[in-house]
């Protein structure tokens, strides 16, 4: 879908479909929903007054002009109420218009910006949000599947009344269209099968985004990773039939004078649990199990395409986890690259494996901030909820509010857990220095607290299993990949390089 943006008034639009709002409880439509039920002879104020349209958030209403105006037809979309309304009002309102518009085959769509009117929010959020709504509403992975192909929308554009708000607008199309094509590659990327989106497919979209927009890359293989000793990595990789990729993304790497943030996500390809095996029942739902190194190369994407002005890295150690003659195994002890010793009680328990390496790799950046993002425990599922939030620990203050800041206006939402040294207590092992696992309870501190052995520097852990695949559709996004963290972490990054 091409995105235009246009100083003018809806009403002419040559567009066949027209998308203006409605706040609930408004009974004389204003603005540019005001200007469209004037031209037709107030049909909106019609809907109204009969009790047909109340404005409600997912309210939607179809009016047909029959040649009153160009545009075949107006839908009017629910804002909600005025006392309530925000950002993420703003996407689901977009979404609910864009796609029935699609669904009755619209080609050329027209919309305001909404919440920019009376809605009082910031032109450049609001054009955000909008376009947010709008695109990742109309995301589809393209699955191997012969099917009829769902009505594809040629253009939507924004018409704005105000010529003083058309820079802020366009500026703002840019930037979203860039986080958009990071979201769509995390749930392309999620959405893949595991026989697809191997190691080596996820070092090939990561290849590809570092010619695309210049990005240095590493990707190690087994004996790059057993160079720098991450015996921790390579042991959840010993079973794996799929040959195991260590990636490594560089935005700006040479500018050691910007702030420098490393991103690490947890790349499980598929998760069997390895000798300590999972029930059949919903293991398929562990392709997403990768949905950590999703979300990095998603927003890495993003960073390329924003060139944001900060030194960004991404790394997302990859490998399946799988039962096999060579897989390592409960009671095994394991040296991970920082010389910290693992007594292995669960090999389910493999991401905070994976991560320990990965976080330990983190240090040889110097960086100011370290935020991972894995599908760690089913612990912080019970917890929090699917689909609900992910769980947020950080031994930094200021980096936790930034993220809770980035997650409020995203609408990504995080909910902060403790540290409690009990937890690092749980993992005591008496033939090594922690165990991998401290049991059923208190699952999620326990693993953050084991992660927390492989960091010095401010660090902030995403545990967002429950997040990173959806069974429901949600509204701006279909069943499946969800692209959980890549907005979250753009957002941010932004407020970083703006200096907050
Ligand atoms: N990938 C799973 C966690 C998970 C569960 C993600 C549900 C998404 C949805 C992780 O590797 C795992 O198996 N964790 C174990 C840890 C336990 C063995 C200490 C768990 O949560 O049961
Ligand atoms: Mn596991
Ligand atoms: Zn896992």
């Amino acid at each position: 879908m091409k995105i235009g943006v246009e100083r003018g008034d809806i009403v002419t639009s040559a567009a066949d479909t027209l998308i203006v709002n409605l706040f609930e409880g408004v009974t004389t439509p204003g603005g540019a929903t005001g200007a469209v039920d004037k031209a037709l002879n107030g049909a909106i104020t019609d809907l109204i007054t009969g009790g047909d349209f109340k404005g409600k958030a997912g309210e939607i209403a179809v009016v047909y002009p029959r040649g009153a105006i160009a545009a075949r037809r107006v839908l009017i979309v629910g804002l909600g109420k005025a006392d309530t309304f925000n950002l993420e009002s703003v996407r689901r309102a977009a979404a609910t218009g864009i796609k029935r518009a699609r669904d009755l085959n619209a080609q050329h769509v027209a919309s305001i910006v909404h919440g920019a009117g009376i809605g009082g929010l910031d032109i450049t959020a609001a054009t955000q949000a909008t376009l947010e709504g709008s695109l990742l509403a109309t995301y589809r992975f393209d699955a191997q599947k012969k099917k009829e192909p769902a009505n594809e929308l040629a253009s939507l554009t924004l018409i704005e009344h105000d010529g003083g708000r058309i820079e802020a607008i366009k500026s703002a199309v840019k930037t979203t269209e860039a986080i958009v094509a990071g979201v769509s590659l995390a749930r392309d990327l999620v959405n893949m099968p595991p026989n697809v989106a191997t190691p080596t497919r996820l070092a090939e979209a990561a290849q590809a985004m570092a010619d695309a927009h210049g990005l240095g890359i590493i990707i190690g293989d087994r004996q790059w990773a057993a160079e720098r000793k991450m015996g921790a990595y390579l042991a959840v990789a010993l079973g794996a039939g799929e040959p195991p990729k260590f990636i490594v993304l560089e935005h700006n790497a040479d500018r050691t004078d910007l702030p420098t943030v490393v991103l690490v996500g947890k790349g499980i390809t598929f998760d069997t649990g390895g000798i300590s095996i999972k029930p059949s029942e919903r293991m398929g739902d562990m392709k997403s199990d990768m949905g950590g190194a999703a979300a990095v190369l998603g927003a890495m994407e993003a960073v390329g395409r924003l060139d944001i002005p900060l030194r960004i890295i991404g790394i997302t150690p990859c490998t399946e986890n799988m039962p096999d003659a060579n897989a390592y195994r409960p009671a095994d002890v394991i040296t991970a690259s920082n010389g910290k010793s693992i007594e292995i009680i669960s090999t389910d328990a493999e991401g905070r494996m994976v991560l320990a390496d990965a976080l330990v790799h983190a240090e040889t950046y110097k960086p100011d901030v370290v935020i991972d993002l894995a599908t760690l425990t089913g612990a912080c599922v019970v917890a929090l909820g699917g689909g609900v939030a992910a769980g947020l620990f950080s031994n930094d203050d200021a980096l936790r509010d930034k993220l809770l800041a980035a997650a409020d206006a995203t609408f990504e939402r995080l909910w902060p857990l403790p540290l409690f040294e009990d937890y690092r207590r749980a993992i005591n092992s008496d033939v090594a220095d922690m165990k991998n696992s401290g049991g059923r309870m208190g699952g999620v501190g326990t693993s953050a607290v084991f992660l927390r052995e492989f960091t010095n520097y401010p660090w902030a852990h995403l545990d967002i299993a429950g997040m990173a695949l959806s069974e429901k559709a949600g509204d701006y996004a279909p069943v499946g990949g969800t692209g959980f963290g890549v907005r979250l972490l753009i957002s941010y990054l932004q407020g970083v390089a703006a200096g907050n």
